[in-house]
């Protein structure tokens, strides 16, 4: 086989090689799956806008966001389920995340727990740049509780997804439900005894086990009141995830959201939604610099980091990326995927003539529809 080189390798040999259940189960969108590929293809709708003769012998990469400072504006999307991809799963990411100094946030839904994860991080506690992603249960207690174990595991930031009050309508998942595998648990939310009973609906009636984990166990009824709610049960900072217009943005400011991220969810719930990084530049300018602005979904390159960074985000988040990466060869599949997307920033942003992530700014971006609009 040959070397790999890019995201698009790995990827394409996750697709060659991967069983059905997870395959199906990581790659697929909602619906049609355009939100999901536009996601893809919407990057490339945008040109960077590149400088000469600015000396680029040294090209700082790093970011900081709530007093952290991380390597590379790059960090790793919180994905569920990472064991089906590889044995290690969970531990493996962020193993590599953590080597590579940069962020990995940890899904509710995980096959490793909590504290299994911030051991891996590391002893160091301030050096573990791990943040939790919440989902919110119907029961709060649980809730809480999840929030509480995240905060003495050393986690460092508290992600709010606000995008899945149920899980979008995957065809491939209707066609052939979706299983988890009998050999792994959801780690964070299964004692032996809730085990039995959460994973007791597996080998009922055929629809997929996961929206209907989704619909018996997480509370729809989220309102904004609920950002309030947990920003008042922890210290740490909350992002809200899956914000995709200004209105909802200056929602996140009203209630005191610490941080956004711009997000689709990988274009696995609502199909049709906009791009991530067409939605970026109307939700940046409603937060107009109070609070920091992260985007994922679709980026597979260092090129689409930068992109993201000149229209405003602090710094981006990749999903399936890291899945790909895993399944590739565990912990250093993922460690190979992030030196490509790495190296292939630092070039980027070197070619364009920056010498410093500060550096990037809206003046090296363009956008071609804008271009032909003006023909
Ligand atoms: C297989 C898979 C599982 C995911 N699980 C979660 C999850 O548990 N919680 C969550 O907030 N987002 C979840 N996401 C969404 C990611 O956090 C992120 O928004 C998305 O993957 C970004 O798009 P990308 O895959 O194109 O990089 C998941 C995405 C994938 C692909």
């Amino acid at each position: 086989m040959s070397k790999i080189a890019s995201v698009q390798d790995l990827e394409d040999h996750a697709k060659a090689n991967l069983d059905k259940n997870a395959l199906n189960y990581y790659s697929s969108g909602s619906q049609d799956m355009i939100t999901l590929q536009d996601n893809v293809n919407a990057f490339d709708r945008y040109q960077i806008r590149p400088r000469v003769l600015r000396n680029v012998s040294n090209v700082d990469t790093k970011v900081s966001a709530f007093g952290l400072t991380f390597d590379y504006p790059i960090f790793i999307a919180a994905s569920a389920m990472q064991k089906m991809a590889h044995p290690d799963g969970e531990l493996a990411s962020v193993r590599s995340a953590n080597k590579h100094n940069v962020c990995y946030s940890l899904s509710t839904i995980s096959t490793s727990s909590i504290e299994e994860v911030s051991e891996a991080a590391g002893q160091v506690t301030d050096n573990k740049k791990i943040w939790f992603q919440l989902y919110i249960y119907n029961d709060k207690h649980k809730t809480i509780d999840l929030i509480k174990r995240a905060e003495r595991a050393g986690f460092k930031a508290i992600i709010l997804t606000a995008d899945t009050p149920y899980i979008g309508r995957r065809l491939p998942d209707i066609r052939d439900p979706f299983m988890i595998p009998s050999h792994l648990k959801l780690k964070n939310i299964q004692t032996e005894k809730i085990g039995e009973a959460e994973t007791s609906t597996q080998s009922s009636e055929n629809a997929s086990w996961l929206a209907r984990y989704f619909k018996e166990n997480i509370n729809p009824g989220l309102t904004w009141d609920d950002v309030t709610w947990i920003k008042s049960v922890t210290s740490l900072p909350v992002l809200v995830k899956g914000v995709l217009t200004a209105e909802d943005a200056k929602l996140c400011l009203q209630y005191g959201a610490d941080g956004i991220i711009v997000s689709n969810h990988g274009g696995r719930q609502l199909d049709t939604a906009p791009a991530t990084i067409d939605a970026l530049p109307e939700v940046v300018r409603a937060v107009n610099g109070k609070i920091p602005v992260f985007l994922d979904g679709g980026v597979r390159r260092g090129t689409d980091a930068f992109k993201a960074l000149a229209l405003g985000a602090t710094a981006v988040f990749m999903g399936r990326p890291n899945l790909w990466g895993l399944f590739y060869d565990g912990e250093n599949g993922v460690d190979l995927m992030l030196d490509i997307v790495f190296e292939e920033f630092k070039l980027a942003m070197a070619l364009s003539g920056c010498a410093s992530v500060k550096d990037i700014n809206e003046s090296y971006i363009q956008d071609s529809r804008h271009i032909f609009s003006k023909l």
